[in-house]
């Protein structure tokens, strides 16, 4: 190994590091923006490398990345914080897209009519164009679902399983016809592309546009896998590292995600959640509804000592964030403690709640987890429910038949008195009406939650 390999591998351990420690970072919400910017780094120490061991002509390396380096910040830049899970959508398509290009072209230019490549590269070639084709495709029809560019329900008809495990083993076939004799193989390759795109856009139509993150986290874990594919055909090991470590943070991000929605990955993808948008009873429901006005509700926030925020979807489709914010400063200066407890699962992507909430500046050490909260609720003196449903319905915790029953929930039930911000009686996302309304300590300060918190300010200011 000469001197230049060696700085070019010790480069590649010094990527890997940055990724795996950025990674670290990305876990707290203080450290996150630190962690992105050393990955970020790791990255572009990455790109310059490998275009440099390539012996590329230098004019190439910097037009690339000008061109794609521009392209990311001017779509980072413009991008609302509500649509970043349509931007990761399509990133991760690109990605895909370009797992499958790199192994595609390294075929035609280095095997294609003439000597086969080994046989273990003959073998990742289809797969990483089987995974990075499905990836695109499925991203795009995530994207579009996400937009509202096309319908976000479920796409469900007769035999759509079946279909799919039919698709699988049809794949099956090209792939092991171009290993047997790479070198005369194109046309298997073509085939495997296309029923990768087919295979992409089947698979992600059946599932409903809510569930849309956890499939684009999927995506995302298989985009690093078509990357780490792409890495073995090119013999490249800081791909190969980069494509694990996005493959199994994926992997982590959906678990995580299917775990605090207590529902098994094949329920996401297969059971067509939200197909139909009616409510499922948790029986009948004991006890009364009793509403209460913000000038009424003024007087329970004077007299508490903690008030305890918990936002939910409401809070986003009210994009009601900079309001809170203000509200909770009141509150402090009347001399409430004040806290902000974040679900896992809240909204409708993962970190939605921190993500606006950030954005309207509230101090990162006002928040608080799931787990924490939970073990102090009963000494809190209002839980302010803001647009959330589902992720403080008791049914949860204590109704066996309830379809979210064993999901983890902040239990505001628990407090001393809760308020719950929102517009009607309807269910949240899950369709399953809610024991928390009716509860003796629950009061329902109804409408737009932007407006009643508004309403609540200006009591406060009057
Ligand atoms: P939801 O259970 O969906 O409840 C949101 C509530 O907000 C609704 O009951 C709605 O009631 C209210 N609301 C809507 N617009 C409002 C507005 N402008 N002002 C005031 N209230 C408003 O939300 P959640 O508690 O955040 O739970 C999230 C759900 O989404 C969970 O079931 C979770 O499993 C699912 N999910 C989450 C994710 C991720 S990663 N976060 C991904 C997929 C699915 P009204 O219509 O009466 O106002």
């Amino acid at each position: 190994m000469n001197n230049i390999d060696l700085l070019i591998n010790f480069s590649y351990v010094v990527s890997a590091a940055l990724f795996i420690f950025g990674l670290k970072l990305l876990s707290s919400p203080e450290t996150a923006r630190k962690g992105n910017m050393i990955s970020a780094m790791g990255m572009l120490l990455a790109i310059v490398m490998v275009l440099f061991s390539s012996g590329l002509d230098y004019k190439w390396i910097f037009l690339g990345l000008a061109i794609g380096g521009s392209i990311g910040v001017f779509s980072a830049k413009k991008v609302e914080m509500t649509s970043m899970p349509e931007m990761v959508a399509i990133f991760n398509g690109f990605g895909g897209g370009a797992s499958l290009l790199l192994a595609w072209f390294e075929y035609l230019s280095r095997y294609y009519g003439a000597q086969s490549p080994p046989l273990f590269t003959a073998m990742v070639m289809p797969l990483s164009i089987f995974i990075g084709g499905l990836t695109f495709s499925g991203s795009l029809i995530a994207y579009g679902k996400l937009s509202g560019k096309i319908p976000g329900r479920p796409y469900l008809f007769k035999g759509q399983q079946t279909l799919n495990i039919a698709v699988v083993f049809a794949v099956t076939l090209p792939a092991v016809l171009f290993v047997w004799n790479p070198a005369a193989g194109h046309p298997w390759l073509l085939a495997v592309i296309a029923v990768a795109l087919v295979f992409g856009i089947l698979t992600v139509i059946p599932i409903g546009g809510a569930d849309m993150p956890v499939v684009i986290s999927l995506l995302n874990s298989y985009s690093g896998l078509a990357a780490c594919a792409a890495g073995f055909v090119i013999q490249n090991n800081i791909l190969i590292v980069a494509g694990s470590l996005v493959g199994a943070s994926g992997l982590i991000l959906t678990n995580i995600m299917c775990k605090a929605m207590n529902r098994s990955l094949s329920n996401v993808l297969f059971s067509g959640f939200g197909s139909d948008s009616g409510t499922t009873s948790g029986g009948e429901q004991q006890g009364e509804v009793e509403p209460i006005s913000a000038e009424d509700a003024y007087y329970i926030f004077e007299a508490a000592h903690s008030v305890v925020f918990v936002p939910g979807y409401g809070l986003a489709a009210a994009q009601a964030q900079h309001q809170v914010r203000e509200f909770g400063e009141l509150l402090e200066e009347n001399g409430t403690e004040v806290q902000y407890a974040i679900h896992p699962v809240a909204g409708r992507m993962p970190g939605h709640m921190n993500v606006l909430l950030s954005e309207a500046n509230v101090p990162y050490d006002q928040l608080v987890e799931m787990e924490d909260i939970n073990s102090i609720i009963d000494s809190v003196d209002v839980a302010v429910v803001i647009g959330a449903n589902d992720v403080v319905n008791p049914a949860a915790i204590n109704d066996e038949s309830s379809p979210i029953y064993g999901m983890p929930i902040i239990e505001v039930h628990r407090a001393k008195t809760v308020i719950v911000l929102k517009r009607s009686m309807r269910p949240g996302f899950a369709g399953v009406e809610n024991a928390l309304f009716y509860g003796e300590n629950t009061r329902m300060l109804f409408g737009d939650s932007r407006e009643t918190i508004t309403a609540l300010i200006n009591e406060f200011k009057e």
